[in-house]
């Protein structure tokens, strides 16, 4: 987790005070991978600052939100908001801790020393830490905070302090240092011997970079400048950084041209900047000298690409503004009806009953002969999974697993060549998912990616697979890409299906059902105020379980799992066949339960349930169909639910419980989009 952003402008003159506000938004962009403190790294000096010995590199970090740091940043009066910077490089970091507790110690940017020679920021986990800091301890280095990243600034201050120095590129100290590193990162660099230079990197973790220049762009692909493993060659490039002429590398047209790069975790801390970016693979080092963009590699894998494409963002600045909603959270849910809309666009055609994934009928001959599918993700992506598993063993006939990816690893579940496996994430960078990935692959499955994000590592490790289209979710609570998930795959039952003579008529009644589904999601979002009113008398319990089976079975995982990740109260899903093996035990007056009742095949086990409920003076409030005086006289109260077909009924069921959520953690006063503990990108194992 952890957001990363860092801002280089090349001979275009700015302010302090605009390129603090250019890095703090980037931050705030990012404030969903993490928010227990921030920090900067900026030129300086800065004479009030305490511990900076009046170093050029000054580094300003807090506890807390970026707000926190915001108002920390405008509080040095020694500082000359309105000095002007021809050409300069900032680096920022939003942290979700992993190794130490969130303090401003353990706060990113980290350094090599008291002078602040090199200073980083870090997103990933270094696993070999110990061992590097051992041995840099022992070459007398002194450690100032308890996280992993600390090794890094120490070891490429040692690297700098044992080398020839006339002769060393920064990207070649940095290539020195990602070799001794294990585990994930994506990391940027700013340095005083380097002034104005950038470096970033990544293994695992995402970065990409976003050029904007008023000048065209001279190049489409960067070519990637390739050192074969060896430094010499890299050397070789002394002083490459005042070197204006150089033939490859990404430059505006004309050297020395005004430009601006942004480095960001994700695309949406750069949209409002430039669309324009480029997303740098794994052992990738970008470099920023004399305003020219460079790629490096250490040696070129069989068949990889030399070079690196700008690539054009579809994103919208808009898309991740949240409007009049309270949190972005609220917008989500109530972008469903556009967000599943999007999903099926263009890839259903209801004349002919048919659906086209692009990216998979390359590939559908091979799915349809596999031994299984096998779905793996984690949390709100898993319980996609879980919803429609039913309708894919019914479309498909095919044998389906669905699989939690931290489980499935730790089981060494058995993989075979014939198997397709698919990788369900909204980041589309989730480490669990994303190792669960890398063993398929490794054993040989067909791998397909389900995710939200264009250029994530799922979708890029895949071999094919379908984008959700559900715009960008920047709600920690995942919402809106949990019924884009919910659709898409059963799109991709409803192609599997196609020539299937005697499946026409449930394909017929899906399609159907789809057509409707944004109005009817619409209806269900109208019973807003009704929600709220129920939640209204439920917000100071601590307990609260969400009990169905059948279809509606996966919406008590996803409502709970809302549940208690933003409100705090304790929270089940329960199968409701499971009630009397167990948790008809918590049963009493007391306990608020939510029963999901539909008019399905498990009508009449569900309604059995009900009884065995309120026979223990249990008080339901029911998600149910719209007129069931059956259900609603048994009931404390109800919510009553447009009717679809089975399998698309949990995309309706789980929406009041995702309105619900949000409503009792408003009313509980916490902070809907920022819960506690929790990020959106987990990148860590
Ligand atoms: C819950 C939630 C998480 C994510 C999980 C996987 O609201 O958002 O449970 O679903 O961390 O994330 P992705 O889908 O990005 O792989």
């Amino acid at each position: 987790m952890c957001g990363i952003f860092a801002y280089l402008n090349y001979r275009v003159p700015r302010t302090r005070k605009e390129i603090f506000d250019t890095l703090v938004k980037g931050l705030q962009r990012l404030e969903y991978r993490g928010y227990d403190s921030a920090g900067v790294a900026v030129d300086g000096p800065w004479k009030d600052v305490k511990d900076d010995n009046n170093n050029s590199i000054c580094l300003i970090k807090k506890r807390g939100k970026v707000k926190a740091l915001d108002e920390e940043l405008y509080k040095k009066d020694s500082m000359d908001l309105e000095e002007v910077f021809d050409t300069h490089f900032g680096i920022a970091h939003t942290r979700w801790a992993t190794h130490g507790e969130p303090s401003a110690v353990n706060c990113h940017p980290h350094r090599s020393d008291k002078n602040n020679e090199f200073v980083v920021i870090h997103n990933g986990i270094i696993t070999n830490y110990k061992e590097l800091k051992k041995y840099l301890s022992s070459k007398g280095y002194e450690f100032e905070s308890e996280t992993d990243t600390e090794v890094i600034p120490k070891l490429i201050k040692y690297v700098y302090d044992n080398c020839e120095r006339d002769d060393i590129s920064f990207s070649t100290l940095v290539e020195r240092v990602i070799q001794q590193l294990e585990g994930a990162f994506a990391l940027v660099f700013k340095s005083i011997h380097f002034p104005d230079e950038a470096v970033a990197t990544r293994r695992g973790s995402p970065l990409l970079i976003g050029v904007r220049s008023k000048y065209e762009l001279s190049t489409e692909n960067i070519p990637i400048q390739y050192n074969n493993g060896h430094f010499k060659e890299a050397l070789k490039e002394k002083n490459s950084r005042n070197r204006s002429d150089s033939s490859t590398g990404l430059h505006s047209v004309g050297d020395g041209k005004a430009v601006e790069y942004y480095f960001a975790s994700d695309a949406s801390a750069i949209i409002e900047h430039t669309n324009k970016v480029i997303y740098l693979e794994d052992d990738d080092i970008a470099a920023v000298a004399a305003g020219k963009l460079s790629l490096h590699r250490i040696s070129r894998l069989a068949g990889e690409d030399p070079s690196r494409a700008i690539q054009t963002l579809q994103m919208e600045l808009q898309q991740i503004m949240k409007g009049n909603f309270k949190a972005f959270m609220q917008k989500e849910i109530f972008e469903q009806p556009e967000s599943v809309f999007n999903t099926m666009r263009g890839r259903i055609c209801f004349d002919t009953n048919t659906v086209v994934l692009g990216g998979l009928k390359d590939h559908l001959k091979e799915i349809k002969r596999c031994r299984r599918l096998i779905m793996i993700g984690c949390g709100t992506s898993f319980h996609a999974a879980v919803a429609t598993r039913q309708i894919l063993e019914e479309l498909t006939e095919l044998p389906v697993m669905v699989e939690l990816a931290s489980d499935f690893l730790d089981r060494n579940t058995p993989v075979f060549r014939d198997d397709v496996c698919f990788f369900i994430s909204q980041s589309g960078e989730t480490a669990d998912t994303l190792m669960a990935l890398r063993y398929c692959k490794d054993r040989g499955a067909l791998t397909v990616g389900v995710t939200n994000t264009v250029g994530s590592s799922i979708s890029r490790d895949t071999v094919c697979g379908v984008h959700i289209n559900a715009g960008p979710e920047i709600g920690v609570a995942s919402t809106k890409a949990y019924t884009s998930q919910f659709v898409a795959l059963i799109m991709f039952s409803l192609m599997m299906s196609e020539d299937r003579l005697s499946l026409q008529m449930r394909r017929l009644e899906i399609m159907n059902g789809l057509r409707v589904l944004p109005e009817l999601i619409r209806e269900v979002l109208a019973l807003d105020d009704k929600i709220k009113s129920i939640a209204d008398e439920l917000y100071q319990q601590r307990s609260l379980l969400v009990m169905g089976r059948g279809f509606n079975y996966a919406t008590c995982l996803e409502g709970a799992l809302k549940i208690k990740e933003i409100t705090y109260m304790h929270s089940e899903g329960i199968l409701a066949g499971e009630l009397k093996h167990g948790p008809l035990a918590l049963i009493d007056k007391q306990m608020p339960v939510i029963m999901i009742i539909m008019r399905d095949a498990c009508y009449t086990k569900c309604h059995n349930a009900l009884q065995q409920v309120t026979a223990r003076q249990g008080r339901p409030i029911i998600l149910c169909c719209q007129d069931d005086p059956e259900i609603a006289k048994n009931a404390y109260k109800t919510i009553e639910l447009p009717q679809t077909v089975d399998c698309l009924q949990g995309i309706l069921s789980v929406i009041p419980l995702q309105l619900m959520s949000f409503h009792l953690a408003v009313l509980r006063g916490y902070d809907v989009d920022c819960p506690r503990n929790l990020a959106k990108s987990v990148t860590v194992e």
